[in-house]
């Protein structure tokens, strides 16, 4: 996230609400996911980027040191979203597929067909680097205009050593132009390229001498594998994963995203930080997620885009304990959204969660499953100033009005950024 001068003091008044997020300093679980901290008749001040609290509004002010009054009479102030699964970078679109997907063509089909992940694959290696840079950097701005102040953000349209180190250059050069912080992650696993096919170990093994590079020049902090049919294997993934742990790299999975493949399990086996897509993982996969504390970050949004029926489990995730977590899974394919409020929205009305649930899973539980919740997520003392204040009186309407809610102001460590 690029340095900004934070102003020294900043006061917010006039909210008809401030969600503060706080509660106790981890990932919240079962009914904790329903205590989000309402707040009315108080102002949030910050100072130096900083939150320093949410006191009874009037009290805030009367020392005189105050330099800056946010006007937000009528509003509701959020913190930031922290989206914790997004494809940030790639060039081009697919916008072809969506006519193929309105007649009936499947996700592999379209694959076969010459489209998908390969077609992005071919746009992105012919892109320079700074076509790249300005390409995350127009992202990354779509993503603030949403209300989102953190995402992660994988590798994965390269798929050869060279595009995937400019894909993942281009991620830190455009975290430090904007003011999205953007956590990178390396997905040279995310399918095979075209001249691999009938080498597929080959492959596996260039993957794994990328992650060696990837680490020594610290141009991510996680790893991850789509493993699913026609993509990678289990073996292939604990192979990934063994030396991702030894160049010192978090894993991250892509699993049973389109069959129960026994994925949730695998990324319990591999002590994965978190196991995401999840749509058709069986009881006794949540029990193994349960079991080796592997966070479920669920994409409905990528289910919706492709016209499909079966979202996650959710309902009984949060039932069994889990910290559940809601992410866009931007990207050009599955799911080319930066909203986080429509995936709280999704997450209500096909996931069943509460709006209360999806807000936790949309702020402060991201923000803890990518190791930054002490920072970030919620708004309470010490934590950067990241915050977002929306043109309505309940902070419900953000989830009730899908696709039609944007933040009017967006502020991160204290600086109006939109
Ligand atoms: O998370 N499943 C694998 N990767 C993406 C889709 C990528 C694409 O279609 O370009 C996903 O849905
Ligand atoms: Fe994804």
């Amino acid at each position: 996230m690029q340095e900004l001068v934070s102003s020294p003091r900043l006061v917010v008044k006039g909210a008809s609400q401030i969600v503060s997020l706080a509660g106790p300093a981890r990932a919240r679980v079962g009914s904790e996911m329903g205590d989000i901290g309402v707040m009315t008749g108080v102002d949030l001040v910050c100072s130096n980027g900083l939150v320093e609290g949410v006191f009874p509004a009037g009290t805030s002010s009367s020392d005189g040191k105050c330099l800056e009054i946010v006007d937000a009479t009528g509003c509701v102030v959020l913190p930031g979203f922290v989206d914790a699964h997004t494809h940030l970078v790639f060039a081009g679109n697919r916008l072809d597929e969506m006519a193929m997907r309105s007649a009936g063509a499947t996700y592999a089909e379209i694959a076969a067909a010459g489209g998908g992940i390969r077609s992005t694959v071919a746009k992105t290696r012919a892109a320079s680097e700074e076509e790249l840079v300005e390409i995350a950097f127009r992202h990354a701005n779509r993503f603030l205009a949403n209300g989102t102040t953190t995402i992660e953000a994988k590798s994965g349209y390269g798929l050869d050593l060279e595009t995937e180190l400019r894909i993942l250059r281009a991620m830190r050069e455009a975290d430090s132009l904007t003011r999205l912080s953007i956590l990178p992650t390396y997905l040279g696993a995310h399918a095979f390229p075209a001249e691999f096919t009938s080498e597929t170990d080959a492959y596996v093994e260039s993957i794994l001498s990328t992650i060696d590079l990837v680490a020594e020049q610290s141009l991510a902090l996680w790893c991850d594998v789509f493993v699913e049919e026609g993509y990678f294997s289990a073996d292939h993934a604990r192979r990934i994963a063994v030396r991702a742990h030894q160049a010192g790299l978090r894993m991250r999975m892509h699993v049973d995203q389109f069959a129960d493949s026994g994925g949730a399990a695998l990324a319990a086996e591999l002590g994965a930080d978190s196991a995401d897509h999840l749509e058709y993982t069986s009881t006794a996969g949540i029990e193994e997620l349960a079991r080796a504390g592997v966070v479920p970050v669920l994409l409905p949004a990528s289910v919706y885009c492709l016209g499909l029926l079966r979202y996650p489990a959710a309902r009984e995730m949060i039932d069994r304990g889990l910290p559940v977590v809601v992410a866009t899974d931007f990207n050009p394919g599955s799911s080319p959204t930066f909203s986080m409020p429509f995936v709280t929205s999704l997450a209500c009305t096909q996931m069943r969660m509460t709006p209360e649930e999806a807000l936790t899973a949309a702020t402060i539980n991201p923000a803890y499953s990518l190791a930054v919740g002490d920072r970030v997520g919620s708004l309470e003392q010490g934590k950067q100033a990241n915050f977002t204040i929306w043109p309505c009186q309940d902070w419900r309407e953000i989830v009730y009005h899908p696709g039609s809610i944007w933040p009017s102001q967006v502020f991160v460590s204290g600086n109006c950024v939109v």
